[in-house]
Protein backbone atom coordinates (compact mmCIF):
# COMPACT_ATOMS: atom_id res chain seq x y z
CA UNK A 1 0.00 0.00 0.00
CA UNK A 2 1.22 3.51 -0.56
CA UNK A 3 -0.23 6.83 0.06
CA UNK A 4 1.33 10.11 -2.00
CA UNK A 5 -0.44 13.46 -1.50
CA UNK A 6 -0.29 16.55 -4.10
CA UNK A 7 -1.57 20.04 -3.43
CA UNK A 8 -3.54 22.04 -5.51
CA UNK A 9 -2.64 25.43 -7.49
CA UNK A 10 -4.04 29.69 -7.97
CA UNK A 11 -3.02 31.30 -10.80
CA UNK A 12 -1.71 34.66 -9.37
CA UNK A 13 -0.83 36.31 -12.90
CA UNK A 14 -1.49 36.01 -16.17
CA UNK A 15 -4.29 33.13 -16.57
CA UNK A 16 -5.82 33.13 -20.18
CA UNK A 17 -2.59 35.64 -22.02
CA UNK A 18 -0.61 32.02 -21.04
CA UNK A 19 -2.50 30.76 -24.03
CA UNK A 20 -1.62 33.08 -26.55
CA UNK A 21 2.10 32.71 -25.27
CA UNK A 22 2.28 35.67 -22.60
CA UNK A 23 3.76 34.53 -19.27
CA UNK A 24 1.72 33.50 -16.43
CA UNK A 25 2.81 33.44 -12.91
CA UNK A 26 1.04 30.07 -10.98
CA UNK A 27 1.49 28.95 -6.91
CA UNK A 28 1.25 25.70 -5.63
CA UNK A 29 -1.44 26.21 -2.17
CA UNK A 30 -2.48 24.05 0.67
CA UNK A 31 -4.68 22.22 0.45
CA UNK A 32 -3.64 19.04 -0.68
CA UNK A 33 -5.06 15.94 -1.82
CA UNK A 34 -4.01 12.43 -0.99
CA UNK A 35 -4.29 9.05 -2.67
CA UNK A 36 -3.75 5.28 -1.19
CA UNK A 37 -3.02 2.77 -3.76
CA UNK A 38 -2.82 -1.38 -3.25
CA UNK A 39 -1.88 -3.89 -5.47
CA UNK A 40 -5.33 -6.06 -6.02
CA UNK A 41 -6.52 -8.31 -8.10
CA UNK A 42 -9.95 -7.29 -8.23
CA UNK A 43 -9.52 -3.42 -8.47
CA UNK A 44 -12.36 -1.16 -7.51
CA UNK A 45 -13.93 0.81 -10.15
CA UNK A 46 -12.27 4.22 -9.90
CA UNK A 47 -14.95 6.93 -9.59
CA UNK A 48 -13.11 9.46 -11.60
CA UNK A 49 -11.74 9.48 -15.30
CA UNK A 50 -8.35 10.58 -14.33
CA UNK A 51 -7.12 8.08 -11.79
CA UNK A 52 -8.93 5.38 -14.63
CA UNK A 53 -6.29 6.54 -17.26
CA UNK A 54 -3.67 6.64 -14.55
CA UNK A 55 -3.93 2.54 -14.01
CA UNK A 56 -4.55 2.22 -18.12
CA UNK A 57 -1.95 3.95 -18.99
CA UNK A 58 0.69 2.26 -16.28
CA UNK A 59 -0.84 -1.08 -17.22
CA UNK A 60 -1.33 -2.19 -13.87
CA UNK A 61 -4.13 -3.21 -11.58
CA UNK A 62 -5.19 -1.73 -7.98
CA UNK A 63 -7.50 -0.34 -5.57
CA UNK A 64 -7.48 3.30 -4.40
CA UNK A 65 -8.62 5.60 -1.69
CA UNK A 66 -8.74 9.19 -2.43
CA UNK A 67 -9.16 12.19 0.62
CA UNK A 68 -9.24 15.55 -0.67
CA UNK A 69 -10.01 18.97 0.84
CA UNK A 70 -9.61 20.79 -2.31
CA UNK A 71 -12.92 21.93 -4.09
CA UNK A 72 -13.03 20.50 -7.56
CA UNK A 73 -13.86 21.86 -10.66
CA UNK A 74 -13.45 25.20 -9.06
CA UNK A 75 -9.98 26.28 -10.69
CA UNK A 76 -7.80 25.04 -7.60
CA UNK A 77 -6.13 22.04 -9.79
CA UNK A 78 -8.20 19.37 -7.74
CA UNK A 79 -7.68 17.35 -11.14
CA UNK A 80 -4.18 17.45 -12.01
CA UNK A 81 -3.50 17.02 -8.07
CA UNK A 82 -5.21 13.46 -7.63
CA UNK A 83 -3.60 12.37 -11.13
CA UNK A 84 -0.12 13.64 -9.87
CA UNK A 85 -0.86 12.17 -6.94
CA UNK A 86 -2.11 8.51 -8.00
CA UNK A 87 0.40 8.58 -10.76
CA UNK A 88 3.17 9.02 -7.67
CA UNK A 89 1.15 6.09 -5.40
CA UNK A 90 1.05 3.74 -8.28
CA UNK A 91 4.82 4.16 -9.14
CA UNK A 92 5.83 3.75 -5.77
CA UNK A 93 3.75 0.22 -5.14
CA UNK A 94 4.46 -1.13 -8.02
CA UNK A 95 7.85 -0.32 -7.98
CA UNK A 96 7.93 1.59 -11.40
CA UNK A 97 10.50 4.55 -10.31
CA UNK A 98 8.87 7.46 -12.09
CA UNK A 99 11.12 10.52 -11.71
CA UNK A 100 9.31 13.84 -11.13
CA UNK A 101 9.63 15.03 -14.52
CA UNK A 102 8.41 11.43 -15.69
CA UNK A 103 4.79 11.89 -13.21
CA UNK A 104 4.61 15.65 -14.20
CA UNK A 105 4.58 14.90 -18.11
CA UNK A 106 2.29 11.75 -17.73
CA UNK A 107 0.28 13.65 -15.58
CA UNK A 108 -0.09 16.31 -18.46
CA UNK A 109 -1.00 13.62 -21.27
CA UNK A 110 -3.63 11.98 -19.34
CA UNK A 111 -5.24 15.76 -18.15
CA UNK A 112 -5.10 16.44 -21.65
CA UNK A 113 -6.62 12.70 -23.46
CA UNK A 114 -9.21 13.16 -19.84
CA UNK A 115 -9.85 17.01 -21.12
CA UNK A 116 -10.15 16.30 -24.99
CA UNK A 117 -7.05 17.86 -25.67
CA UNK A 118 -7.53 21.19 -23.24
CA UNK A 119 -5.36 21.03 -20.83
CA UNK A 120 -2.09 23.47 -20.19
CA UNK A 121 0.81 21.56 -18.26
CA UNK A 122 0.64 24.60 -15.52
CA UNK A 123 -1.37 22.42 -13.18
CA UNK A 124 0.16 19.04 -13.58
CA UNK A 125 3.40 20.80 -13.39
CA UNK A 126 2.65 23.12 -10.05
CA UNK A 127 1.07 20.21 -8.27
CA UNK A 128 4.21 17.87 -9.21
CA UNK A 129 6.86 20.23 -8.10
CA UNK A 130 5.05 22.66 -5.30
CA UNK A 131 6.69 26.38 -5.31
CA UNK A 132 5.72 29.55 -7.74
CA UNK A 133 6.36 29.01 -11.15
CA UNK A 134 7.03 31.26 -13.97
CA UNK A 135 5.02 29.58 -17.33
CA UNK A 136 6.02 31.09 -20.71
CA UNK A 137 5.19 29.14 -23.53
CA UNK A 138 6.48 25.84 -22.89
CA UNK A 139 9.30 26.54 -20.82
CA UNK A 140 8.31 26.76 -16.56
CA UNK A 141 10.95 27.70 -14.09
CA UNK A 142 10.51 28.33 -10.36
CA UNK A 143 10.22 31.10 -8.70
CA UNK A 144 12.00 31.82 -5.25
CA UNK A 145 9.62 30.87 -2.73
CA UNK A 146 7.60 33.86 -0.75
CA UNK A 147 5.78 33.95 2.22
CA UNK A 148 2.12 35.11 0.32
CA UNK A 149 -1.05 35.07 2.56
CA UNK A 150 -3.86 34.15 0.32
CA UNK A 151 -7.54 33.85 0.48
CA UNK A 152 -9.61 32.57 -1.91
CA UNK A 153 -12.69 32.99 -2.16
CA UNK A 154 -15.19 30.09 -4.20
CA UNK A 155 -18.27 32.04 -5.53
CA UNK A 156 -19.71 28.59 -5.74
CA UNK A 157 -20.64 29.10 -9.20
CA UNK A 158 -19.91 26.96 -11.51
CA UNK A 159 -17.89 27.47 -14.95
CA UNK A 160 -16.34 25.82 -17.80
CA UNK A 161 -12.73 26.39 -18.55
CA UNK A 162 -13.38 25.76 -21.81
CA UNK A 163 -16.28 27.89 -22.47
CA UNK A 164 -13.98 30.59 -21.16
CA UNK A 165 -11.21 30.35 -23.21
CA UNK A 166 -13.60 29.58 -26.34
CA UNK A 167 -14.87 33.09 -25.36
CA UNK A 168 -11.55 35.10 -25.32
CA UNK A 169 -10.71 32.91 -28.15
CA UNK A 170 -13.68 34.03 -30.26
CA UNK A 171 -13.31 38.20 -28.43
CA UNK A 172 -9.91 38.06 -30.29
CA UNK A 173 -11.32 37.30 -33.89
CA UNK A 174 -13.50 39.49 -33.42
CA UNK A 175 -11.96 42.91 -32.23
CA UNK A 176 -8.51 41.39 -32.23
CA UNK A 177 -7.36 45.22 -32.25
CA UNK A 178 -8.86 45.57 -28.49
CA UNK A 179 -8.55 41.96 -27.28
CA UNK A 180 -4.86 41.71 -28.37
CA UNK A 181 -3.60 45.08 -26.45
CA UNK A 182 -5.43 43.35 -23.76
CA UNK A 183 -3.61 40.21 -23.55
CA UNK A 184 -0.36 42.13 -23.84
CA UNK A 185 -0.64 44.51 -20.71
CA UNK A 186 -1.83 41.36 -18.53
CA UNK A 187 1.87 39.92 -19.82
CA UNK A 188 3.57 43.49 -19.04
CA UNK A 189 1.80 43.25 -15.39
CA UNK A 190 2.30 39.71 -15.02
CA UNK A 191 6.36 40.63 -15.72
CA UNK A 192 5.75 43.70 -13.09
CA UNK A 193 4.98 41.44 -10.91
CA UNK A 194 7.85 38.89 -10.71
CA UNK A 195 9.95 41.68 -9.95
CA UNK A 196 7.73 42.81 -7.06
CA UNK A 197 6.78 39.03 -5.86
CA UNK A 198 8.91 39.75 -1.89
CA UNK A 199 6.39 43.81 -1.87
CA UNK A 200 3.33 42.99 -1.09
CA UNK A 201 1.96 46.23 -2.55
CA UNK A 202 2.71 47.06 -5.53
CA UNK A 203 2.03 43.06 -5.92
CA UNK A 204 -1.39 43.96 -4.95
CA UNK A 205 -1.68 46.18 -7.02
CA UNK A 206 -0.54 43.96 -9.98
CA UNK A 207 -3.33 41.57 -8.83
CA UNK A 208 -6.30 44.29 -9.22
CA UNK A 209 -4.96 45.54 -12.59
CA UNK A 210 -4.69 42.13 -13.65
CA UNK A 211 -7.78 41.96 -12.24
CA UNK A 212 -9.38 44.97 -14.40
CA UNK A 213 -8.00 43.40 -17.62
CA UNK A 214 -9.73 39.76 -17.09
CA UNK A 215 -12.94 41.79 -16.51
CA UNK A 216 -11.95 43.52 -19.86
CA UNK A 217 -11.60 40.27 -21.47
CA UNK A 218 -14.85 39.17 -20.59
CA UNK A 219 -14.35 36.57 -18.17
CA UNK A 220 -15.78 38.27 -15.19
CA UNK A 221 -18.69 37.65 -12.93
CA UNK A 222 -20.95 39.78 -11.15
CA UNK A 223 -19.91 37.26 -7.77
CA UNK A 224 -16.77 37.62 -8.57
CA UNK A 225 -16.26 41.42 -8.52
CA UNK A 226 -17.95 40.90 -5.41
CA UNK A 227 -15.97 39.22 -3.72
CA UNK A 228 -12.85 40.84 -4.94
CA UNK A 229 -14.63 44.09 -3.46
CA UNK A 230 -15.52 42.81 -0.77
CA UNK A 231 -11.65 41.86 0.34
CA UNK A 232 -10.29 44.66 -0.87
CA UNK A 233 -12.50 46.73 1.52
CA UNK A 234 -11.60 44.23 4.17
CA UNK A 235 -7.93 44.84 4.19
CA UNK A 236 -6.55 42.88 1.30
CA UNK A 237 -3.20 44.55 -0.46
CA UNK A 238 -4.86 43.16 -3.71
CA UNK A 239 -7.49 40.72 -5.28
CA UNK A 240 -8.49 39.36 -8.71
CA UNK A 241 -10.32 36.63 -9.96
CA UNK A 242 -7.64 33.43 -10.46
CA UNK A 243 -7.99 30.41 -13.22
CA UNK A 244 -10.63 30.93 -16.41
CA UNK A 245 -13.18 32.95 -14.41
CA UNK A 246 -17.14 33.01 -15.48
CA UNK A 247 -17.28 31.56 -11.86
CA UNK A 248 -15.26 29.99 -10.12
CA UNK A 249 -12.82 31.57 -7.73
CA UNK A 250 -10.67 34.50 -6.81
CA UNK A 251 -7.61 35.36 -4.94
CA UNK A 252 -6.71 37.86 -2.61
CA UNK A 253 -3.22 39.17 -1.21
CA UNK A 254 -3.51 39.97 2.89
CA UNK A 255 -1.57 41.13 5.42
CA UNK A 256 -1.07 38.84 7.95
CA UNK A 257 -2.86 40.00 10.03
CA UNK A 258 -6.18 40.77 8.07
CA UNK A 259 -6.26 36.97 6.75
CA UNK A 260 -9.46 36.05 9.02
CA UNK A 261 -11.20 39.50 8.24
CA UNK A 262 -11.25 38.75 4.82
CA UNK A 263 -12.25 35.58 4.89
CA UNK A 264 -14.63 36.21 7.31
CA UNK A 265 -16.05 39.03 5.06
CA UNK A 266 -16.25 36.56 1.89
CA UNK A 267 -17.92 33.36 4.21
CA UNK A 268 -20.55 36.86 5.38
CA UNK A 269 -21.81 37.07 1.15
CA UNK A 270 -22.72 33.07 1.26
CA UNK A 271 -19.15 32.21 -0.54
CA UNK A 272 -16.23 30.00 0.68
CA UNK A 273 -13.02 31.47 1.93
CA UNK A 274 -10.00 29.27 2.05
CA UNK A 275 -7.56 30.99 3.57
CA UNK A 276 -4.01 29.58 2.27
CA UNK A 277 -0.58 29.87 1.29
CA UNK A 278 2.38 28.47 -0.36
CA UNK A 279 2.90 24.47 -0.84
CA UNK A 280 7.10 23.65 -1.59
CA UNK A 281 6.78 20.65 -1.55
CA UNK A 282 5.01 19.26 -4.53
CA UNK A 283 3.96 15.68 -4.27
CA UNK A 284 4.97 13.96 -0.99
CA UNK A 285 4.80 10.29 -0.13
CA UNK A 286 2.40 10.09 3.26
CA UNK A 287 2.35 7.58 5.87
CA UNK A 288 -0.23 4.50 4.98
CA UNK A 289 -3.41 4.60 7.64
O1 LIG B 1 -9.47 27.64 -14.05
P1 LIG B 1 -8.21 26.94 -14.36
O2 LIG B 1 -7.30 26.79 -13.22
O3 LIG B 1 -8.42 25.68 -15.13
O4 LIG B 1 -7.34 27.97 -15.23
C1 LIG B 1 -7.43 28.11 -16.58
C2 LIG B 1 -6.33 29.01 -17.01
C3 LIG B 1 -6.41 29.39 -18.47
O5 LIG B 1 -5.29 30.25 -18.71
C4 LIG B 1 -7.66 30.15 -18.76
C5 LIG B 1 -6.31 28.19 -19.39
C6 LIG B 1 -5.01 27.43 -19.35
O6 LIG B 1 -5.04 26.25 -19.77
O7 LIG B 1 -3.96 27.99 -18.99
Amino acid sequence: MATWSAPGKVFLFGEHAVVYGKPGVAMAIRPRVSVTVRKSRNPSHARSPYIEECFRSTGVQGSVYIRSQLPSSSGLGSSAAVTAATLAAISDEFGLGFSRDEIARRAHEIERKVQKGRASPTDTYVTTFGGIVLITGDSKRRLPPQNLNLVIGNTLVSHSTAKMVEHVARGRERTPEIVDPILEAIGAVTMRAVKSLNKPQPLGRCMDINHALLDALGVGHPELSKLVLTARAAGAFGAKITGAGGGGCMVALCPKNAKSRVAGAIDATGARSIITTLDTEGIRREKNG
